[in-house]
């Protein structure tokens, strides 16, 4: 399962990727919001760090104008990926950006058809979103287990992207589900790393260390 952070945040991008465990960004207005600036540029930064799919997000809700963000995204890097909300009109764009060679990314999925929708319309990433089912009392990891088994069951290319992920266990849930990709916080990969048992093994270590080249002099160091 690929491993995506999603956030716009540069340094947060550049530590993931030294850590060798980034296999690409995505982007949304909101995250966007949080650091402001220039979406362009940000987004030209991103792909200079990873050459793995970047996701921008178009915010238009008509077609020719989902159309026009999203070839001007494309132009930005080859690996960009144009994201486009589940609509009417966002599946139109889909697959006329699909006919252009332009990969989409269909954001916003919230069942299983829609996700199956948006991959017949030609999208190369549908994003369910987990933690905002699970924030209304449904079972978003259904939707994560029914599209994987979908897509293999017909042989359809299309990945499912486990979004909207609000801790770590729900990284395991997606990657036992079948999810090709998730995408997550920095603070949820943060989170991953670490372990109580893990942290305290590291500091049993050093404190056994230091008291034993501390007794065997400047030989044993
Ligand atoms: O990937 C979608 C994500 O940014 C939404 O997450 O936590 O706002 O539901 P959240």
């Amino acid at each position: 399962m690929k491993i995506f952070l999603d956030t716009a945040e540069v340094e947060e991008i550049r530590t993931a990727a030294r850590w060798g465990v980034l296999d690409g960004v995505t982007t949304n207005p909101s995250l966007y919001a949080k650091v402001g600036g220039s979406y362009d540029a940000i987004l030209q930064e991103i792909c200079k760090i990873t050459s793995g799919p970047v996701s921008a997000e178009v915010v238009s809700d008509d077609v020719e104008g989902m159309l026009t963000e999203g070839r001007h995204f494309a132009k930005i890097a080859p690996n960009i990926v144009v994201k486009v909300a589940m609509s009417e009109n966002g599946l139109e764009a889909i697959s006329r950006l699909a006919d252009e060679g332009i990969k989409t990314n269909c954001t916003l999925i919230f069942s299983t058809n829609q996700g199956l929708l948006a991959a017949k319309a030609g999208a190369s990433l549908v994003s369910p979103f987990v933690g905002r089912l699970d924030d209304i009392n449904q079972d978003g990891m259904t939707v994560i287990r029914e599209l994987a088994e979908i897509f293999s069951l017909y042989d359809i290319e299309t990945e499912v992207l486990a979004a909207s992920i609000r801790n770590p266990l729900h990284v395991t849930q997606a990657a036992m589900a079948g999810a090709h990709v998730v995408t997550l916080p920095f603070k949820i990969l943060q989170q991953m790393v670490h372990h109580p048992l893990t942290d305290k093994g590291i500091e049993q270590f050093k404190k056994d260390w230091a008291a034993t080249a501390k007794s065997a002099g400047p030989k044993g160091a």
